[in-house]
């Protein structure tokens, strides 16, 4: 008979709850945090306690759409790391304590892991991958290329050496006055803009690693030396500094994966994490698809950033193999991938 399990997410700024049935999804109920947009960045401790005051009504709130008593429930999952420790540790013990007094297992999911197996979520219109595929995972702290053998077999083929894509993003909207998080208001910004009207440094990296701190600088720099002649510059010029901004970024992303695909000989290929919601990488990717170098998989908005939905059907294949997590499971803030 198919789990129904009630999942957890706190890595970052967000408390999500999802419950699921087999593979598909009941209810998936996300609580923002609002308060981090005036200090320009998550502050971790302000995040703990956010959690701490969102944790009881948000899974309240999800028992409660998707029409389950508390008493039908399988198991409980939670994200183990990566992420916020102060933030996980929220989650965890309110799992951990939820399922003994339910006394039903408890499952513990990499939010990486669980980034990409969104992709298996059964829903209708929600195409999913066959094994293996290639999965481009990019959010605020990830930036990787991984071959996805089968939903617990998993292997990086290329990775950041300094900030992520989602970082990129954040940083370079700061610079320009924009507050976190930069992203999704660099993707509206950009639908104003010329993307070829500026030239950013693209990185030479070997292999299929990545690397933006490179674009980060060189992005500083010319906003500095152009405010400098004209303090109104980065007013005037916004949607085209961020459409030329973000087709740099989709650029070098685009590059490694067609090289992944190249090398791996798969013509599978998804995208996963808060930049997976990118406007502009989508429409590459769905042009490659139209060119027929390979079948897009891109997953619904609302598994792109973080939610539980993805807790739930990551823990769902953990569930299948009987790899039940135990009480004293600790959390990992740099938690290592494919355990
Ligand atoms: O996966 P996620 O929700 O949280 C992490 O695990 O990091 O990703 C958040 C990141 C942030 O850097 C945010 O700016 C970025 O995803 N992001 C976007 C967009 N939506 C979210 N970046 C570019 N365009 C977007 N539409
Ligand atoms: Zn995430």
């Amino acid at each position: 008979m198919d789990p129904i399990i009630l999942a957890i997410e706190s890595s970052c700024d967000d408390t999500s709850v999802a419950i699921s049935h087999g593979r598909r999804i009941l209810a998936n109920v996300t609580a923002n945090q609002q308060i981090h947009a005036e200090f320009g960045g998550v502050v971790p401790e302000l995040a703990s306690r956010a959690h701490q005051q969102n944790i009881v009504p948000t899974v309240e709130a999800a028992l409660k759409r998707a029409g389950i008593d508390r008493q039908a429930l399988s198991a409980i999952a939670f994200t183990s790391g990566p992420g916020l420790l102060g933030s996980l540790l929220v989650g965890s013990s309110f799992a951990k304590s939820f399922a003994l007094a339910l006394e039903v297992p408890l499952l513990e999911v990499h939010h990486m892991e669980a980034h990409i197996l969104a992709h298996l979520i059964e829903k209708e219109g929600q195409k999913n991958p066959d094994f293996p595929f290639l999965c481009l995972t990019v959010s605020g702290g990830h930036t990787q290329i991984v071959r996805v053998n089968g939903p617990l077999d998993m292997q990086i083929l290329g990775a950041t050496i300094d900030d992520a894509a989602g970082e990129a993003f954040d940083k370079a909207a700061k610079i320009m006055g924009i507050p976190y998080p930069g992203g999704p208001k660099i993707d509206l910004l950009a639908r104003g803009g010329e993307p070829h009207k500026y030239h950013f440094t693209k990185p030479k990296i070997e292999g299929l690693d990545f690397s933006f701190s490179g674009l980060k600088t060189n992005f500083l720099y010319f906003l500095q030396k152009e405010m400098k002649a004209d303090p109104h510059f980065i007013e005037r010029e916004k949607a085209h500094l961020a459409a030329s901004l973000q087709s740099t970024i989709v650029a070098i992303l685009m590059e490694k994966l067609t090289a992944a695909s190249h090398q791996e000989q798969i013509k599978r290929v998804a995208v996963a994490g808060g930049v997976s919601a990118n406007s502009a990488l989508r429409s590459a990717l769905r042009d490659k698809e139209k060119q027929g170098a390979w079948e897009t998989f891109l997953p619904d908005f609302e598994f792109c950033t973080d939610n539980a939905a993805m807790i739930a059907i990551a823990a769902y294949y953990r569930w299948q193999a009987q790899r039940f997590a135990r009480l004293d499971q600790a959390v990992e803030a740099r938690k290592t991938f494919g355990g």
